[in-house]
């Protein structure tokens, strides 16, 4: 099967699958949804916040733990607190380890510090979050998107098996309901940064077992969203002979 922008077609009925029958509401709502990175102020009504947040408190989670905590932040006040300190912690590290930037010396220096921080830390300084941050610091780009509401949520380490995907599974439902009821969403993994200070591990009661990761920055989009993100094509390996007989590979979105 194949997504392309605009392409999709007529909606078909829920639960009644016909081979080449258009994509249904729900396949709609997933391929069409995208990250939205400019938002009106006015925030949603909170009564289709809660509405939304019914969608991830109803996510499937290892156990039924539930492994989360909601926080929901609409002061504007506090919205533009946390976005003065994410840039000041993103500044800082930028300050050591952006060797893109500077004369020739600081690069040198930057780059060593930045290969024993990538040592720690690889997944958070892959290069797409590296650019994003180099560009958080030089003042290109928010780190919330100006989102009027951004909501938290909190993991809970005492979750079954792998706390950290129920809460990918929860957000996913959120931002997908987010769009069936035309709100602009977007994941910022990059709150995190606010956990190297005390204040806002305090505010938000992030202590053992709980952990803040990720938020979803959510409001009306301005008219404007990204454009299509392009998705790989996946060979699939398919088993569906003997145990023996080798995988037929086939071609997922070709
Ligand atoms: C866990 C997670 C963290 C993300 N963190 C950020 C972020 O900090 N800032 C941002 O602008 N986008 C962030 N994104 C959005 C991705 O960049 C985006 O989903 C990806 O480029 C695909 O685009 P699409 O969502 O429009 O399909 C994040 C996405 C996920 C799933």
């Amino acid at each position: 099967m194949n997504v392309k922008e605009g392409k999709l077609e007529e909606m078909s009925p829920l639960y009644a699958y016909e081979e080449g029958m258009p994509w249904n509401p729900v396949e709609k709502i997933i391929m069409e949804r995208r990250s939205i990175r400019g938002f009106r102020s006015d925030p949603l009504p909170d009564a289709m916040i809660e509405r939304i947040l019914e969608a991830g408190r109803f996510a499937p989670s290892a156990g039924n733990m539930q492994p989360w905590r909601f926080i929901v932040v609409k002061s504007r006040e506090m919205l533009a607190e946390m976005e003065k300190d994410a840039v000041k912690v993103i500044k800082f590290f930028m300050f050591f380890m952006d060797y893109t930037k500077g004369n020739f010396l600081r690069r040198i220096v930057a780059k060593i510090y930045a290969k024993i921080f990538i040592r720690f830390l690889p997944n958070e300084l892959q290069p797409v979050p590296f650019g994003l941050m180099s560009q958080i610091a030089q003042g290109q780009t928010p780190v919330f998107h100006n989102a009027p509401t951004l909501l938290l949520l909190v993991e809970d380490r005492r979750g079954v098996s792998c706390p950290p995907m129920d809460i990918g599974i929860c957000g996913q439902n959120i931002v997908l309901a987010a769009h069936s009821l035309g709100a602009g969403s977007c994941w910022i993994g990059l709150i995190k940064v606010l956990m190297y200070l005390p204040k806002w591990r305090k505010k938000f009661g992030i202590k053992y077992p709980y952990r803040l990761e990720v938020c979803i920055a959510l409001g009306w989009q301005k008219p404007k969203a990204d454009g299509m993100v392009p998705r790989e094509t996946q060979i699939v390996e398919w088993y569906d002979k003997g145990l023996n007989d080798a995988p037929q590979m086939k071609k997922q979105g070709e």
